[in-house]
């Protein structure tokens, strides 16, 4: 969800303010994921990274995760969503964990959207966490395969399996992964926006679902017409 912070520059306001307009920009984006249809979707809201930034900043997007609680939860709930949490949140303050806590277990049985959330999250480290696990299973090393490796990562081990991205969409004009669902993205999609997370609405990522349904994925192998 990038390009807040210069969202907040360019309307001479303080950073975590863009942060609540990035917050009001992803209410609307759930909604309509959920309105088309699409099982899963992932949002990066804080990197194992984004510590590096000042305090402020930090306790403010923390801040935003418990207003989002108090005020989305019932629309959450009836609109059937169901939500993950990727990352190491329990180092979070406790009033965002108690929250988080308390979304995630009221959504627990819904079975729409499957809507996770990166949060202290990095791709590294959670392929790291994932070995780590295997190792300490006993896994004979000749026996590992790729399918072991992705049923320890966050998304293969939340309550409904979540598949690899069909789709990653990067706003404001960065065109690199940063340490986003490092393992899961291998044949991923990728498109590119200029557009900054607080004005990236609705109709812009329909269009961007629509421009996805056209491409010809191979994932390694030949096009269908080709064959
Ligand atoms: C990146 O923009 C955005 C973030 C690090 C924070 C995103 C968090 C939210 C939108 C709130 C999330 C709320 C919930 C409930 C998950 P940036 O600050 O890097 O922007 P810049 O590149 O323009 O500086």
């Amino acid at each position: 969800m990038d390009g807040n912070g210069r969202w907040a520059k360019a309307h001479g306001v303080p950073r975590v303010m863009g942060h609540n307009a990035g917050m009001q920009a992803m209410k609307k984006i759930v909604i309509a994921t959920s309105n088309m249809g699409i099982k899963y979707l992932t949002v990066y809201a804080f990197s194992t990274e984004n510590w590096k930034r000042s305090t402020e900043e930090v306790s403010g997007i923390f801040n935003l995760i418990v207003k989002y609680v108090n005020s989305e939860l019932e629309e959450l709930d009836e609109n059937n969503v169901h939500i993950n949490i990727f990352g190491e949140y329990d180092m979070l303050p406790k009033a965002s964990v108690d929250a988080i806590n308390k979304m995630v277990g009221r959504l627990a049985d819904n079975d729409g959207l499957v809507f996770n959330i990166a949060l202290n999250y990095g791709g590294r480290d959670e392929i790291l966490r994932s070995v780590k696990e295997i190792v300490a299973e006993g896994k004979d090393p000749d026996e590992l395969t790729e399918d072991d490796i992705s049923k320890h990562l966050y998304s293969g081990s939340a309550h409904f399996d979540v598949p690899d991205p069909d789709l990653i969409i990067r706003t404001s004009g960065e065109e690199r992964m940063s340490n986003f669902l490092t393992w899961q993205a291998a044949y991923s999609e990728l498109m590119f926006t200029d557009t900054l997370w607080p004005d990236f609405a609705p109709e812009e990522y329909t269009e961007m679902i629509e421009a996805y349904s056209n491409r010809d994925r191979r994932f390694g192998g030949r096009k269908e017409a080709d064959k």
